[in-house]
This record gives C-alpha cells, sequence and structure tokens, in this order.
C-alpha cells in the first residue's frame, strides 16, 4: 500500500469516511492533513453509527495509529470531546493518537467570528460556523496560535495578549458582539496541555521515518476538490486546500513516497452550502435523490443540494490530483430513474468549453447526455457481475469518459456493501 492519499473529489461529502475505513484495514498510520471540526465523517459499524469531526475515523481499527496533521485547525474543545467519547466506548484513543505541534489551534473567537461574518455578509457563503476560516486567516496573517506554543507559557501569553487585542477591538466596534477574557481562553489552553499536551510531536519527522521503516499511511483529506480554496468555486469555498497539494504542505510527506491517489466519487453530486453546482437538479428528481442518499449534513444536518453526475468536474479533479483510482459510491441512490442525467460538457456564455472554468461558474450549461436507469435494489449486490446490466453501462461510461479506472463500488453504507471491481 504504501503512502495512499483519499480525496474527494466532488464538493465533500462523497462517502469519505466509509472508504476511509475500508482502506484502514491495511494502513499502520491514517494522517487527517487539512480542515477542521467542519468536516463530518460518518461511519456505520455493525449498524451503530459513528460520526466524526477531528480525529481520523481510523481511530476504530485497533492498533492504527491516528495523526493530526500540521495543516489542521485543531479545535481543543471538539478535540477533548471527541476523545472522551471514544474512551466511553472504549476505544484506546490517547494512545494511538498524534497532533502536530505546528497544527494551528481554532479557538472560541475564531467560530464567534466565523458566525459574525457570514451574518455580516451580503453574499453569505452558508459556513459550517466552526471558525475555519478565521483560523485559516490568522494563520496567513501569522497571528496564529500552534499546539507548540502551549508549551512555553510567557510566549504562549504574549501570542494571546496580540491576538485578543486586535480581535476585541473588531468583535466590539465592527460586529458589536463582546470581545473574549484572556483567562478564559488561556485556561482553555491549558486544560487542553494537561488533557493531550503529550500527544503533540512533531509529525513530518515522525511520519518520514515510519514511510521509510516501510509503514503504510493513509492521507484522508477532508471536503472536495470543488471546496478548494485554489481549485474550487471561490469565494463559495473552504479556507484550506483539500486537494493534492493541501496532502503535502499538510502533513510534511515526501511527494516521492505517494503511491496511490484515490478519488472518492459519488455516482451523483451534492454540495452544502451556497455557490455554483451547474448539474444541481431543483426539481422532484433532486428531492428523489435527496430522500434517498440521506443527503443532508453530517455536521450542520442542513439538508444537501442535489443533482447529476458531472464529468467535467470530476476531469478537472483527476487533471489537478494526479488521480490514479476512484471509488464509485451511492450507486443504490440511483435504483428506479427511468433515465439517468449526466453532464459530459460546459457551456459559458454560448460557448463550449472542455475544462471547469476558474471564473464565471455560476454562468456554466452543463450539456446533458441521458442513460437508460434501472428498477432493482442493488444495495446487496457483491461483484460488478450482480449489477443490472443498465448499472453496468453507467459505471463503464464513467470509467471510460474518465479515463481512470473504477477500483470500488459503495452500494450502501455497511462496511458489508462494498465490493472491488475485478
Ligand atoms: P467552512 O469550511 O465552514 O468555512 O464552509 C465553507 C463551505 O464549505 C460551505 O459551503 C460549507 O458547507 C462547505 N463545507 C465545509 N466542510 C464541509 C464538509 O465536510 N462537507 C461538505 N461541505 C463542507
Amino acid at each position: 500500500m504504501g503512502c495512499t492519499v483519499i480525496i474527494g473529489t466532488q464538493w465533500g461529502d462523497e462517502g469519505k469516511a466509509k472508504m476511509i475505513d475500508y482502506y484502514s484495514q491495511k494502513a499502520d498510520i491514517i494522517v487527517r492533513y487539512q480542515g477542521g471540526a467542519n468536516a463530518g465523517h460518518t461511519v456505520v459499524v455493525n449498524g451503530k453509527k459513528h460520526v466524526f469531526h477531528l480525529i481520523p475515523s481510523g481511530i476504530l481499527h485497533k492498533g492504527t495509529i491516528c495523526v493530526i496533521g500540521n495543516g489542521v485547525v485543531l479545535d481543543p474543545v471538539q478535540l477533548i470531546e471527541e476523545c472522551q467519547l471514544l474512551e466511553k466506548e472504549g476505544i484506546d484513543v490517547r494512545k494511538r493518537l498524534y497532533i502536530s505541534d505546528a497544527a494551528h489551534l481554532l479557538l472560541p473567537f475564531h467560530k464567534e467570528m466565523d458566525a459574525a461574518m457570514e451574518e455580516a455578509r451580503s453574499n453569505k457563503i452558508g459556513t459550517t460556523k466552526r471558525g475555519i476560516g478565521p483560523c485559516y486567516a490568522d494563520k496567513c496573517l501569522r497571528v496564529g496560535i500552534r499546539v507548540g506554543d502551549i508549551f512555553d507559557e510567557e510566549y504562549l501569553k504574549e501570542r494571546l495578549t496580540t491576538a485578543l487585542t486586535v480581535k476585541n477591538i473588531q468583535f466590539e466596534r465592527c460586529y458589536n458582539r463582546k470581545g473574549f477574557a484572556f483567562k478564559d481562553i488561556y485556561d482553555l489552553l491549558m486544560q487542553f496541555k494537561s488533557y493531550a499536551g503529550n500527544l503533540a510531536i512533531n509529525t513530518p519527522y515522525y511520519l518520514n521515518t515510519e514511510a521509510k521503516k516501510g509503514k503504510n499511511i493513509l492521507l484522508e483529506g477532508a471536503q472536495g476538490n470543488a471546496l478548494d480554496i485554489d481549485h474550487g468555486t471561490y469565494p463559495f469555498v473552504t479556507s484550506s486546500n483539500p486537494s493534492i497539494g493541501g496532502a503535502i504542505a499538510g502533513s510534511g510527506i515526501n511527494p516521492f513516497l505517494i503511491h496511490e491517489v484515490v478519488g472518492i466519487t459519488k455516482a451523483y453530486v451534492t454540495r452544502v452550502g451556497e455557490g455554483p453546482f451547474p448539474t444541481e437538479e431543483k426539481g422532484e428528481a433532486g428531492e428523489i435523490i435527496r430522500q434517498r442518499g440521506g443527503e443532508f449534513g453530517a455536521t450542520t444536518g442542513r439538508p444537501r443540494r442535489c443533482g447529476w453526475f458531472d464529468m467535467e468536474l470530476l476531469k478537472h479533479t483527476i487533471r489537478i490530483n494526479g488521480i490514479t483510482t476512484i471509488v464509485l459510491t451511492k450507486l443504490d441512490v440511483l435504483s428506479g430513474f427511468e433515465q439517468i442525467k449526466v453532464a459530459v460538457g460546459y457551456s459559458v456564455n454560448g460557448k463550449k468549453i472542455d475544462y471547469f472554468p476558474s471564473a464565471m461558474q455560476d454562468k456554466i450549461v452543463p450539456l446533458y447526455e441521458e442513460h437508460p436507469g434501472w428498477e432493482e435494489d442493488i444495495s446487496q449486490c457483491t461483484s460488478f457481475k450482480e449489477l443490472p446490466k443498465n448499472a453496468q453501462n453507467y459505471v463503464k461510461f464513467i470509467q471510460d469518459s474518465l479515463q481512470v479506472p473504477i477500483s470500488i463500488i459503495s452500494v450502501g453504507p455497511d462496511r458489508n456493501n462494498t465490493f472491488e471491481m475485478k
């Protein structure tokens, strides 16, 4: 297996958690490299639902080491909560979790700022209000507080005083909100230090050393390529790089150690929050997909917008990330449609284009092809051969158009509703 990266190829919620869980069976170490508690990973094991926001879902595999990389914005309150929950379930999380000492800490004022900015915007992004944008903004402004800072109390006090002075002025004058007391944040950081401080290590050193020893490492992306701050539908994106660049920068892994880049791809498309979505189906078909697919956000509970498979979006993701193999998820949700639409090209302002444009994405008009659907429930299928002919044709059509092998198909939420293409 070597070093494998898992990337969401659409707007997130492609079913990455289930596939990370699947790949985790062979992994020694699982790394999260970007995002924060905006992600919601739902894994079903033996019918029991587990939702994670921060800790890699691979923690459910006994013996697997999990790492929160430097590219993640780490909410200490959330981390403590998730650890406590897992420990209650009998999972020895703090014996198998490392945290990068270079990861930025996401603090209560980041969440407050996220909410304040979102409220003030006329053109809302529809963020998860988990503080992601403001925390990454502080990182770029070089005023952020990192995990490693909590071990030097004088330095920490100075950093926190500087950060709060500016932020409290902003809260009070710009957003008419109350500022934060130094003591409250400092105490929170000290609580985090005593609960999880011993998990902090230099993760690039650890990961590269272990990789060279031959350990199998899985790098798990949160969100998806279309939410990438550089390659997505800016400004309706998240504030990090879910794409391959984020995997390298956010973990510190030597890029030449990466063997495989797996693109997790839903058999249709969804997005949460605002922003361009060329193949969105606002009518009955969209509602059918939402209900059948249970398309409601794991973090916010918001109904997801639903639509048809978009080939141009996938080609864009494959191009940028060097996707070597595709996992096709939720194929079962499409059962029962007489015809299934697939966008096979775009036109913008009446002109055909063969790429996903960086600007004027709201002007994209998808050019559709229709494929005959299938009636049968396919959730119990255990091989490609068992799929109805039209479902086989749909899969083959996607694979041939993308020119990337589809290696695994998922036809239901449980670990067992998955088969390899042979
Ligand atoms: P933020 O990441 O909370 O700043 O939100 C920015 C955009 O990314 C919003 O449209 C969110 O709905 C979307 N988003 C963030 N995290 C996820 C996720 O894990 N799945 C799907 N969409 C997400």
